[in-house]
């Protein structure tokens, strides 16, 4: 669902980023932006004007007929101060209020996000510290700078965090914790089979779909547990992570963590054959051309959970090339799960690698439902609306 979300940029050289986070906000959201007057040295106003489809306030005393800083205040669903300078949190903490972003921060009862940004002896200096533990205090939420190379050539704490990062943290600070009661488990990514030290079988999913699961369930306030194989991915999220390599230990935490767990949801793909034998030694070449490994079936893992499934809610995935809601349904009754989300890996832009995925829900006792191309992580929101259903229905039966 749209929200209103109020951008506040301050003065300093990540100003810049926030164009970005503005520009992707406004793609799911209403946004508007207010700008200190130190801000508009760094990046325009007209920037934030184009990409946030709104008029943008630098000034108290504007040309609007009425107060913009209470409308705005109370508009708002969340306010995000990004970047935040020191001079800005200082002022928030003692509630002066003499600029726009300030007065407005002032004024609003909404939810409320600071990202501080700024040079780390400035960020760790203890007049600056004392403010963000005030604004801490007060309930409003901070999110930790990053570490690295800053702009004034320092190396050490104060970059502003990606910008996805901050959605991320909007999107946990706005969702309605829906799924509070319940542990999750959720699986992501592919397993590595080793040959001998050098090779290997694996397949080519990247976990982006399950991480968005994952991320999505714990932003609705479920206890998360993430199950991934080797991954690309940056997790830097603040749920349980366990790190497997291979088939068999994705099989052992699955079957170790289900136990406690209200629900399993099995995005990974696993391996399904391993090799029979693991060569210490590197496999050397010989002079014939062709050379035999023998591979083995691995355990199928959401089968093996049939016996303890109790009144757990199961939801698998089905990767297809052909015939996908026959063979998903098959899937379903053949892995005892309550559904299954099926793909068709054959369609450009969608699945493995991508953002994006085109899926079909399959059920028990219902239909199924086909739905169009859509982000992974608007489809992890939609997962999660139908496992919600599925763990009220459980307590019905
Ligand atoms: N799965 C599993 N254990 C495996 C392999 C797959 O639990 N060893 C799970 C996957 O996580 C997914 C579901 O089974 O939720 C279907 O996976 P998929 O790869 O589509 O099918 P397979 O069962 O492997 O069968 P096939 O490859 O023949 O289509």
């Amino acid at each position: 669902m749209k929200k209103n979300i109020v951008v506040c940029v301050t003065g300093g050289i990540a100003a810049y980023k926030a164009a970005d986070l503005v520009s992707k906000l406004s793609k799911a959201h209403n946004v508007r932006v207010l700008m200190t007057r130190d801000a508009v040295k760094f990046v325009g106003s007209e920037t934030f004007k184009i990409l946030s489809k709104n008029n943008v306030y630098t000034d108290v005393f504007n040309d609007e007929a009425k107060p913009m800083h209470i409308e705005i205040a109370k508009w708002a669903d969340i306010f995000v101060v990004v970047p935040a300078s020191a001079n800005t949190i200082a002022k928030l903490a003692s509630g002066i209020c003499d600029d726009m972003v300030t007065l407005a921060f002032l004024a609003s009862k909404a939810k409320k996000l600071v990202v501080p940004a700024m040079n780390t002896a400035m960020l760790e200096n203890l007049a600056t510290q004392d403010n963000i533990q005030t604004l801490k205090d007060r309930g409003i939420d901070i999110l930790d700078s990053d570490s690295g190379l800053l702009a004034c050539g320092d190396v050490g704490k104060g970059k502003m965090p990606d910008p996805d990062r901050i959605i991320d943290r909007i999107d946990y600070l706005l969702s309605e914790k829906d799924l509070k009661r319940y542990k999750i488990l959720v699986t992501a990514g592919h397993t590595v089979e080793a040959i001998d030290p050098v090779r290997y079988i694996s397949n080519r999913s990247t976990g982006k779909m399950g991480y968005q699961i994952a991320l999505k369930a714990y932003n609705r306030g479920a206890n998360v547990t993430l199950i991934i194989g080797p991954n690309d991915l940056d997790i830097k999220d603040p749920f349980n992570i366990i790190n497997v390599v291979s088939s068999k230990d994705m099989y052992e935490a699955v079957n170790k963590e289900f136990e406690g767990a209200d629900a399993l949801i099995m995005a990974a793909a696993p391996a399904d054959f391993t090799p029979a034998e693991y060569s210490p030694e590197k496999i050397k070449k010989d002079d014939s051309d062709n050379h035999d490994i023998k591979i083995k079936k691995t355990d199928d893992i959401i089968k093996s959970l049939k016996d303890k499934k109790d009144d757990k809610v199961v939801i698998g995935f089905a990767a297809e090339s052909e015939n996908v809601i026959a063979n998903a349904k098959k899937k379903l009754s053949s892995k005892g799960a309550d559904m299954i989300v099926a793909n068709d890996i054959t369609l450009k832009g969608s699945g493995f690698k991508s953002d994006e995925n085109k899926v079909s829900f399959v059920y028990k006792n219902k239909n199924a439902t086909s739905f169009d191309l859509m982000k992974k992580s608007e489809l992890a929101d939609i997962i999660l609306d139908n496992l919600a259903v599925l763990l009220k229905d459980r307590k019905k039966n």
